[in-house]
């Protein structure tokens, strides 16, 4: 998509961070804006922000809804147009109860699953039909993570499980999107600074179960936040890099080189894992170069 003037751009997660960086990137470019949050104070706060250089609505939803998800696109279609930019970014950390294996529950499995993969699930079956119906030009943007791509320590696993999954959706719905005129980008953040620690303490439903938490862990993960809290990157420049990554029609959008390293090993390790080469590889590669063509 050369470029995003006049066309209305669906965010989201847009009350703040990545998403709010996106929103303010696709503005000053003259996109219409719908952007969906369950902050709605946070809502408010952006569109007094951004009324001021293009039109703006924004929409109270929880991205788990699939019938408020409906009700958003119809309104977002039938106030600002098509959507032909379709943002699946809100997303939340496990929570840390969450992040140890003795405080782990279904309840924190199902809030990260349910919110970063459900709710790019819910945005893609939302409106993906309606971009095909119309055709092209339209993009969508699925936000996951470096931690969708490589595995740093074993915490995050189910944040990791939840990217993952958002990794593969958007890399095997790409070429489908394409025979529509649709485009794909993931963008893989690495380390930015914005309110997603505060954002996944407000909305962990098991967080008062997890407490007390272990004073080791405690400590040794403000440690780790006071380490690297002056590093985070801006998300208005990760805002930035993704409005250049759907310029140039990139299905890859990787804001920082944080996890270079972690991705090089583990796809060493893989192909490192795989046994000699046989004659049934070698047959096996020539009848999926045949069905390709
Ligand atoms: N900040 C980082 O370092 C980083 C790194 C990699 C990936 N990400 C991803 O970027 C995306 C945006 O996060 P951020 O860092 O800007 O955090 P953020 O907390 O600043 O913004 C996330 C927004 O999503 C909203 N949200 C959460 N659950 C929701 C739900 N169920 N329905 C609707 N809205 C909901 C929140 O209210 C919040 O406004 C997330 O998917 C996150 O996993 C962030």
């Amino acid at each position: 998509m050369q470029t995003v003037s006049d066309i209305t751009a669906f965010i989201t997660g847009g009350a703040s961070g990545i998403g709010l960086g996106m929103a303010r990137a696709f503005a000053a470019e003259g996109a219409k804006l719908a952007l969906a949050d369950l902050d709605e104070t946070g809502l408010d706060e952006v569109k007094r922000e951004l009324d001021a250089i293009t039109e703006v609505i924004t929409i109270p939803l929880d991205v788990r809804d699939r019938e408020a998800m409906a009700g958003a696109a119809d309104r977002a279609e039938a106030e600002l147009g098509p959507v032909r930019l379709l943002c699946n970014n809100a997303g939340v950390g496990s929570g840390i109860g969450g992040m140890n294996l003795e405080t782990m529950s279904y309840e924190h499995w199902d809030h990260t699953l349910s919110v970063n993969l459900g709710g790019v699930v819910n945005g893609v079956q939302t409106f993906v039909p309606r971009m095909v119906e119309r055709g092209g030009p339209a993009h969508v943007v699925n936000t996951s993570s470096g931690s969708g791509l490589a595995v740093t320590g074993g915490a995050q696993f189910m944040y990791c499980a939840s990217k993952y999954a958002v990794t593969g959706l958007s890399e095997a719905i790409v070429k489908l999107l394409k025979l529509h005129g649709i485009g794909l980008t993931l963008v893989s953040p690495g380390f930015v600074d914005t309110r997603i620690a505060e954002t996944t303490r407000r909305l962990d439903p098991a967080e008062a179960a997890a407490e007390p938490m272990d004073p080791a862990y405690k400590e040794k993960l403000e440690r780790f936040e006071k380490l690297f809290e002056p590093l985070g990157q801006d998300p208005d420049e990760v805002g930035r890099m993704v409005l250049d990554a759907i310029h140039n029609d990139q299905l890859y959008c990787q804001p920082d080189r944080l996890m270079a390293e972690p991705i090089r090993s583990r796809s060493e390790a893989l192909l490192g894992a795989m046994p000699a080469e046989t004659e049934r590889d070698r047959k096996m590669a020539e009848a999926i170069e045949k069905a390709r063509r």
